[in-house]
């Protein structure tokens, strides 16, 4: 029997999610959206490539969640998305009830599923999804590290003229203008970055990675960034329906690890069929770890926030 991978939202993140997924044949697909029309009309579209590109696996659309049931991944990507001059968090209050809405429903069609979050701010949407689902922390897990880390790695590679498979780095902490580039472990094939561009540069590099969501919001004006974000959840979705246990940047909820607790917060975790099995900790650097737990105080903020609005 094949995986079943439910994605809520069928907008640009949803949609392109999931077409990466139902083009690679593993898993079969449920497209949910609130427009009427709109998921049926794009998954059909996707289910008629299946000819040509080979696939046999099955994409449905709807509107309702039946047919989401039995789940093994839940991603959810419904909500507003940014346009030019908002901060992902100006999205908090708007999503937060679209999220809440939408978990509701899934948790209930599929309760052994892990929930992989996507929509923004990521680390308040996460922490919201956890709560109303009621699952244990480890199947309920963000995505936003492995895109900043893409970012980095991209203008890294760019800057060095190397392939992006030779640059190594990680990018912590929250999804947003406090994310953490652990400059110390980024590597050009084993030789720190540290050492082959300036540090000024280097900062340049990084914040051109932290700004890299607004860069694209800039160009498309009218919404924001989907191909690398459905790259780096499809990702995510193989190393848990494939059992792959692979150390991927995530944002999962800590519970003491980096001194932080009862948040979540972009950390490199093992990813696996449980969800998050393992949270990684990084020898940080003293600059280092208190940007992360900077990051750790911007999240919780906007927890405290939707505490005040529920
Ligand atoms: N239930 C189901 N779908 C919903 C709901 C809901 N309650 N509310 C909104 N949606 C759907 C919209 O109808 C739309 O099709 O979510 C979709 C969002 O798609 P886009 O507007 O294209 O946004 P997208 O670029 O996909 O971003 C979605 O991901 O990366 C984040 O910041 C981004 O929060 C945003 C989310």
């Amino acid at each position: 029997m094949r995986n079943k991978v439910t994605v809520v939202g069928a907008g640009n993140v949803g949609a392109t999610t999931a077409q990466r997924i139902f083009d690679g044949g593993y898993a079969d697909v449920v497209l949910v959206d609130i427009v009427d029309g709109l998921p049926q009309g794009k998954a059909l579209d996707m289910l008629e490539s299946g000819p040509i590109l080979g696939t046999d696996a099955s994409i449905v659309g709807t509107n309702g969640y039946e047919e989401t049931e039995g789940s093994d991944v839940v991603v959810v990507t419904s909500g507003i998305a940014r346009k030019p001059g908002m901060s992902r968090d100006d999205l908090l209050l708007t999503n937060m009830k679209i999220v809440t809405s939408v978990v509701e429903q899934t948790a209930k069609f599929s309760p052994n599923s892990v929930h992989l979050i996507v929509t923004n701010p990521l680390d308040a949407m996460a922490q919201q999804a956890l709560k109303i689902t009621g699952f244990p922390s480890n199947r309920v897990v963000g995505m936003a590290g492995i895109l900043d880390t893409a970012r980095y790695r991209t203008f890294l590679a760019e800057e060095l003229g190397v392939s992006v498979n030779s640059v190594s780095a990680y990018v912590l902490g929250g999804h947003g203008d406090t994310m953490v580039p652990v400059v110390e472990s980024t590597n050009v094939a084993g030789t720190p970055v540290s050492k082959l561009i300036a540090p000024k540069r280097l900062e340049e590099i990084v914040q051109r990675a932290r700004d890299g969501g607004a860069e694209i919001v800039n160009y498309l004006k009218t919404g924001s960034a989907f191909y690398a974000p459905s790259a780096s959840i499809v990702q995510m979705v193989e190393a848990i329906i494939f059992d792959k246990k692979e150390i991927l940047p995530c944002t999962a909820y800590l519970q003491g690890q980096y001194g932080i607790s009862d948040l979540y917060v972009g950390v490199p975790v093992k990813l696996g069929s449980n969800g998050v099995e393992e949270i990684v900790e990084l020898n940080l650097n003293s600059d280092e770890l208190n940007a992360l737990r900077k990051s750790a105080e911007a999240v919780q903020e906007l927890v405290e926030v939707m505490a005040g609005a529920q």
